[in-house]
């Protein structure tokens, strides 16, 4: 016998078995709480409560009940727990008309059963907000397919484990005549992405060396993928993070902040029940203290740019890249830009036509509530961005950027991750203050992942493309007119991506 429930949870449709053409479909009622039913449902029930109003009045007037104690029962809580409350608009009508109760019995179910549906609303907010979490932070099966095909072949074919670079690239790996890019990810078909355009946008692809940096888990995966498909006549080299000499030598400040911001998110206010249990706070902040709780914002891959000058110390200046950008253009002239003696070349984010995206200062990521903060910082001051930094390690070196940083990720440990709570930026933002040299926004074009307006015609003037946001563009989630901007760069022929259903829209 087979089950089939239709999406809409409306049907259930039972197969007797093979060979009988029979089968019987029936109907439930959904249990799903609908949106749309529920704003109608408030929309009539504040209808309704005018008439409550002039049926309580008539009460009050005769003396029988005071409009107060059904107040103060509904906020007690009395009538929200009673057991038998009406569970929907229609259990109510359906219970009033069989009952016909008086208008006092009336008015206390009606308050009953809007008070049950303003929790389910409530709720199905914060689930909505998670969905969304959940939907933009867990990796499609599709994804997970073709890191698991790419590592068979790792393992299973010498092709796919030919060293990357060729030997005889080896030495421009270390040599500052060619223009060097990092990409940290453990997201192969991204960094595929990024590492296509970059390489098919470039004027004079011979004198781009690309590092990738993966973790252990995805290394065979991306090696693989590399080896296999080269970029020539740019040069690749992957790198899991076991394979630095400065990760292998002993003590890593950025593994061990990790293992302490965990242990710290995992406690943070109580975790996530105390978080959840809250029934006066608005339904994006506990979504959000849920939220940061979430091991995705904890990822190595988005620490490690801090160390950059201890992970390449041979390297005079590199441009970082984020596995959610897409290049457009040549990048070469970023090396032509006087970054006046600081470190990090960035785009700031306080000024620009899209007054969405471009709305970032202090404030928005640091809390200014907090003493060490508003001490220290101006919170009107402009923001900038990562996702496509120059980075001038030399004069980097010189500074105290990576101690500053861990320094403070410390400190907000210590207080309870109460001076940020997401993200690599606020850090980042801390430890170079001082050291960004403002570059032209063409370079750089921010808010693809969560500005669904975006023009197509705009977002392909820029020479980077930023899906920064939750609807990236591997994700079914992603704005279905931006999302080209990033598949013409997945080859949707090649034998993995087929095999993995991987398709273009
Ligand atoms: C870096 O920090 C050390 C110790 O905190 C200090 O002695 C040194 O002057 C700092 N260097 C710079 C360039 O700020
Ligand atoms: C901001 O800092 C203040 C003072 O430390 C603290 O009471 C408050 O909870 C913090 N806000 C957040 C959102 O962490
Ligand atoms: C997108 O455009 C619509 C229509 O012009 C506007 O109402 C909406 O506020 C815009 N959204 C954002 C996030 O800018
Ligand atoms: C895409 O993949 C197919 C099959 O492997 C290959 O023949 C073709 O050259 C690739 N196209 C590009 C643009 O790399």
């Amino acid at each position: 016998m087979q089950l089939h429930i239709s999406p809409s949870l409306r049907h259930v449709t039972v197969l007797p078995g093979k060979g009988v053409r029979d089968f019987i479909k029936v109907k439930v009622g959904s249990r799903r709480v609908s949106y749309l039913m529920i704003f109608y449902s408030l929309l009539f029930v504040t209808f309704l409560l005018r008439l409550v109003f002039v049926l309580t009045a008539m009460d009050a007037i005769d003396g029988e009940t005071k409009c107060s104690s059904l107040e103060e029962k509904a906020i007690n809580g009395e009538a929200l727990e009673a057991p038998d409350v009406p569970q929907s608009l229609d259990d109510f009508v359906a219970e009033m008309k069989s009952n016909r109760p008086d208008a006092k019995t009336f008015a206390t179910r009606l308050k009953a059963t809007v008070s049950l549906l303003e929790r389910k609303t409530r709720a199905a907010k914060i689930q909505e907000y998670l969905y969304r979490h959940v939907a933009s932070s867990t990796m499609p099966k599709q994804l997970h397919c073709l890191a698991l095909r790419l590592a068979n072949e790792y393992f299973g074919n010498a092709g796919a484990r030919l060293q990357v670079p060729a030997p005889e690239r080896v030495p421009a790996l270390v040599d500052n005549s060619y223009h060097h890019f990092v990409l940290a990810s453990d997201n192969v078909l991204a960094a595929s992405v990024v590492a296509t355009s970059l390489v098919r946008n470039s004027l004079r692809p011979a004198t781009v060396v690309l590092h990738v940096i993966t973790d252990r888990k995805t290394y065979a995966a991306m090696h693989a993928f590399f080896s296999l498909h080269p970029l020539e006549p740019a040069v690749v080299e992957v790198k899991g993070l076991h394979h630095f000499d400065w990760f292998a030598r002993g003590r890593v400040p950025v593994l061990e902040a990790m293992e302490k911001d965990r242990n710290v998110r995992s406690q943070f206010r109580g975790g996530s029940t105390a978080i959840a249990a809250s029934t006066t706070e608005k339904p994006y902040v506990v979504a959000a203290k849920l939220q940061a709780l979430s091991p995705k914002y904890n990822s190595v891959m988005n620490h490690i740019r801090i160390n950059l000058p201890e992970l390449f110390p041979n390297l005079n200046k590199v441009v970082f890249l984020d596995d959610d950008v897409v290049v457009q253009a040549d990048l070469s002239p970023l090396w032509d830009i006087d970054l006046q003696g600081k470190v990090n070349g960035a785009v700031q984010t306080c000024t620009g036509d899209d007054k969405f995206v471009m709305s970032k200062r202090l404030k928005s990521y640091l809390n200014f509530s907090h003493p060490v903060i508003s001490r220290n910082f101006d919170p009107d001051e402009c923001a900038w961005a990562y996702g496509m930094n120059i980075f001038d390690l030399e004069a980097w070196r010189k500074t105290n950027i990576s101690n500053t940083y861990h320094y403070w990720l410390h400190e907000n440990l210590k207080s309870d991750l109460s001076m940020w709570q997401l993200g690599t930026l606020p850090p980042g933002l801390i430890a170079f203050h001082g050291h960004v040299h403002i570059i032209d926004p063409y370079w750089h074009m921010l808010g693809l992942g969560y500005q669904e307006n975006t023009s197509l015609a705009e977002a392909e003037k820029a020479a980077v493309i930023h899906f920064n946001g939750r609807a990236k563009p591997w994700l079914d989630i992603a704005f279905p007119q931006l999302r080209q901007l990033w598949t013409k760069y997945v080859n949707f022929s090649d034998r993995f991506v087929r095999a993995c259903h991987i398709r273009a829209s």
